[in-house]
């Protein structure tokens, strides 16, 4: 279906992680409307694929990568650039009726960018706003510009929600909409996807995630050690600036002596076949993951999922019943619940199944967009009351 709301969806980065996979699905059909990226990269060209016409900020490249511990001094120049941005951003939002920031950043200067159009503004929150990622004044400056000027906080999990309101954020801006996904598993074996991809044959779990310390791929490594003839794939790279980590992980694989059963793939456009591939997708995150899309992806491929019993995992993976829990950062209990995934693949059977039925109920493409799509309309429809 055609919606005819002129929408200015923001983003801060060029790349593509999860958030932005979601936005490229929301902004389908959507042909009245634009996109404002901060810096150019390959969410823009996939976003003009799509139809939709983007603004790239002449000042943003970069910013992406600035990260909170940054000293005053080195930021002295950032708060030009940002006023700059701030400046091309209330151009765009004039053109539009309704405005969607996708990233904490881009809802930060579209909230001032906004202040003279005062367009209904919606704040699609990817985060759990808690002090491992955000200071305390940005938390501050982020609940206070969403409680005074957003419409609606999009979230996509109670745990995002719990994390914004506990924060501070207005308990009725709040819309859990947990994010849909539409992947159909391939008809082929596990074993022979294994040879199309050039995979070892062994025991063979996987890690999809971006390379970042919070998403936690140093203690599967860990873990790996304790299991003598078990092989990895670390399917992702480092995005976000985090390229530090990513070469200690490889340093790390090199001290355990790890390097014939660890495979780094790098950035991968074929993560649902490589999935498909696994005896188990594992999800280590240390911190309480947002959403984790590629839980529902392990579901949707009928791939047995262990992961860390924080954020939303344990709601997507209803408490144990779709997937097996693990305390955050303990190697030990990852060790052992890889262990008894690999030793009895048949026992798992109905959880498989069960878990597949509940990624298609309930974390469904479909529904996600009918549920952003009747609230923009909303929010379109308030403002003009
Ligand atoms: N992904 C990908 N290629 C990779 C690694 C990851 O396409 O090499 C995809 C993955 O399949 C998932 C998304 O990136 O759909 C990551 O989303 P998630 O919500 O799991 O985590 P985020 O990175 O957004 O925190
Ligand atoms: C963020 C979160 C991730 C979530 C994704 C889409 O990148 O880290 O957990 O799945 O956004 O909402």
């Amino acid at each position: 279906m055609m919606s005819t709301e002129r929408v200015l969806f923001v983003d801060h980065t060029g790349q593509i992680g999860g958030a932005e996979l979601i936005l490229l699905d929301v902004v389908q059909g959507r042909s009245d409307s634009s996109a404002f990226l901060f810096e150019p990269g390959p969410l823009g060209n996939a976003l003009s694929e799509r139809g939709v016409p983007v603004v790239t900020s002449r000042w943003g490249r970069g910013l992406a990568q600035f990260r909170r511990d940054s000293s005053w001094l080195k930021a002295l120049p950032l708060f030009g650039r940002l006023a700059a941005i701030t400046v091309e951003l209330a151009r765009a939002v004039r053109r539009h009726d309704v405005v969607y920031a996708n990233s904490q950043k881009a809802f930060v200067l579209s909230a001032i960018a906004n202040l003279a159009a005062r367009r209904p503004l919606i704040w699609h929150l990817h985060d759990i706003i808690s002090p491992a990622h955000f200071g305390a004044l940005q938390r501050r400056i982020q609940v206070f510009l969403a409680n005074s000027f957003a419409a609606k906080v999009i979230v996509p999990s109670e745990a995002a929600a719990s994390a914004f309101i506990d924060a501070g954020g207005r308990r009725s801006l709040v819309e859990v909409v947990p994010n849909g996904l539409a992947v159909e598993p391939v008809p082929v074996s596990r074993q022979e996807l294994r040879q199309r991809l050039g995979l070892p044959t062994a025991p063979l779990v996987g890690v999809f995630s971006r390379l970042a310390q919070w998403k936690g791929q140093h203690v599967l490594i860990e873990a790996l050690a304790r299991l003598p003839g078990v092989h990895a794939i670390i399917v992702g790279d480092a995005l976000f600036g985090e390229q530090a980590y990513a070469a200690e992980l490889k340093r790390q694989v090199a001290t355990l002596g790890l390097g014939d059963r660890v495979h780094f793939l790098g950035h991968r456009g074929d993560v649902p076949m490589l999935m498909q591939a696994v005896d188990a997708m594992v999800h280590p995150s240390i911190d309480p993951e947002p959403f984790g899309r590629t839980l529902v992806e392990a579901m949707l491929a009928g791939v047995p999922v262990i992961a860390t019993d924080a954020g939303a995992a344990p709601d997507i993976l209803e408490h144990g019943r779709a997937g097996m829990l693990v305390p955050p950062g303990d190697v030990g209990a990852l060790a052992e619940a890889l262990d008894h995934v690999l030793a009895e693949p048949e026992l798992l059977k109905p959880q498989l199944d069960y878990a597949s039925r509940r990624a298609r109920t309930h974390y469904n493409l479909a529904r996600m967009l009918e549920s952003i799509g009747l609230l923009i309309r909303n929010v379109r429809a308030g403002a003009a009351a």
